[in-house]
């Protein structure tokens, strides 16, 4: 890879979003529910649950969200004012197939789209588009409990289908699904398959779990994906498909031999195992070995082997925000994180939301993906929550974000130096946006502030961060001062 100032010419700069996160404008021309709309709005200490119905009394932060359906224009602009070369957003299935389950798609959907490309292309940035990030269809789940029933393959791959004749000539980067490896995370993850029953038909909701469900749901979405990638590629041979998984990064507390192999399990099932199907074309021996220990069977039809063999992905894409230890001793001090805590590391700081932020992680994790997968490598989500406040001017000075970046890009380039393939790094979340864990406004990410208040009140207005000005030179001189 030729390099500039420690970045590959070409490397895709950018940031990343969802459209459950920012889009609102939850039933405009025509689309439908999705499962996250029926998600209440949580906090750190308060799970957010799903409802079958809307209760008044509840607050559902993805109706209206940044409205970024609305101000599309005036975001785009502002992230080719940074410079963008990438940015990464989902389509919502539910604005192509409102119940999931229709044979024609929904053409104001595919506008909305349409015209979003169309500004992307106006500034030369590279679309990087997820196909499901976490936002099935509400009828399915309430149907058919979402990717727990093998149905869902055949919806997935007509949507899909729709998405690549349309955009044949203006997509290349496709995500079949965000975060696949959620599913393999207990209770905590049924927004990753849009499951809500459990066997007996009780609502789930984020507390009881099944884990044959979870990993049956999982065998069809990487059936679902096989189709995709093989379709995909008959329509336009230069699709390019990755996986996509949360790189959560254990380590073992200590080099106590039994800590070691602690971490070394918990990676194999937590983080890898998807990847491991996608990238190799087969089930690892160590989840067969899992799968008998935990008396789960993975229903399969016969060319399923098959398929996933033939139909691998082309590039690894993660999302990386922290780590945390494991420990086989029970009584260590826990910490909080992505989805999942661990046990706390004494070298590492916490952020307001108790992830510990570990940037030589992250250089830990390219390595350890690249040699794995021996493919490009993108990050597609990193970034710090923080509560931003604006000071009496009305400015955000969110130093301790510049300082989050700053660290994780050094030891990206330390990477890049040291061998590492990266292709593209786009931040989560660009602009500010409902958080997926907590349904808050609060927990901001973006460079651009929104004032967008979790009462639901403020003007919408975009404001420009501190780091919007510093992430704008990172781009213009390739990282030069990183
Ligand atoms: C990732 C998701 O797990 O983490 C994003 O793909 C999410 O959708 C991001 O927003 C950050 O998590 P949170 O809970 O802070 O929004």
């Amino acid at each position: 890879m030729t390099t500039t100032n420690g970045f590959p010419e070409g490397f895709y700069w950018g940031g990343a979003t969802a459209a459950n996160q920012v889009e609102g404008a939850w039933l405009e021309d025509g689309k439908g529910v999705s499962t996250l709309d029926m998600y209440t709005g949580g906090s750190l200490h308060q799970k957010r649950r799903i409802t079958l119905e809307l209760d008044s009394e509840e607050r559902y932060p993805t109706h209206e969200a940044i409205d970024f359906y609305h101000h599309y224009k005036e975001d785009i602009k502002l992230f080719a004012e940074m410079g963008f070369k990438m940015f990464r957003l989902s389509i919502n299935w539910t604005r192509i197939f409102p119940n999931g389950d229709e044979k024609e798609p929904n053409e104001a959907g595919l506008e909305f789209y349409d015209r979003v490309f169309e500004e992307l292309q106006k500034y030369g940035i590279e679309p990087l588009v997820t196909i499901a990030h976490y936002e099935f269809p509400f009828h399915l789940s309430k149907t058919i409990n979402g990717w727990a029933s093998r149905e869902m393959i055949d919806h997935y791959v007509r949507y899909s289908e729709v998405l690549f004749n349309r955009y044949k000539d203006i997509v290349k980067y496709w995500i079949p699904f965000n975060e696949m490896n959620c599913l393999t995370l207990s209770q905590k993850a049924y927004q990753a398959g849009g499951i809500i029953y459990d066997e007996s038909g009780e609502l789930i909701n984020l507390t009881k779990d099944n884990a044959e469900l979870r990993f049956q749901a999982l065998h069809h979405q990487f059936i679902a994906n096989a189709l995709i990638v093989k379709k995909g590629r008959e329509i336009n041979p230069d699709f390019q498909f990755g996986s996509m998984i949360t790189h959560l990064t254990f380590y073992p507390l200590t080099c106590n031999p039994a800590d070691i192999i602690l971490a070394t399990r918990e990676m194999q099932m937590k983080v890898y195992y998807c990847a491991d199907v996608l990238h190799r074309g087969k089930y690892p021996s160590y989840a067969d070995h899992f799968f008998k220990e935990e008396g789960i069977t993975i229903k399969k039809e016969a060319g399923d082997d098959l398929l996933l063999k033939e139909n691998t992905v082309d590039y690894c894409s993660f999302s990386y925000y922290m780590s945390v230890c494991v420990s086989a001793d029970p009584n260590q001090e826990q910490t909080g994180g992505n989805l999942l805590g661990g046990v706390k590391n004494p070298y590492l700081v916490e952020s307001e939301w108790k992830w510990q932020i570990d940037p030589i992680g992250l250089r830990y994790t390219l390595h350890t993906l690249n040699d794995r997968y021996q493919v490009p490598l993108m990050i597609v989500e990193n970034g710090l929550g923080a509560s931003d406040e604006r000071n009496e001017d009305g400015e955000i000075h969110d130093d301790y974000r510049i300082d989050y970046f700053k660290s994780h890009l050094s030891e990206m380039k330390q990477a890049i130096k040291e061998g590492v393939p990266l292709i593209a790094y786009t931040s989560w979340a660009c602009i500010d946006s409902v958080s997926l864990g907590t349904g808050e406004m609060k927990k901001r990410y973006g460079f651009i502030y929104v004032d967008k208040q979790d009462d639901g009140t403020g003007s919408m207005k975009r404001i420009k961060k501190k780091s919007f000005d510093w992430y704008k030179q990172v781009i213009k001189t390739n990282g030069a001062d990183i």
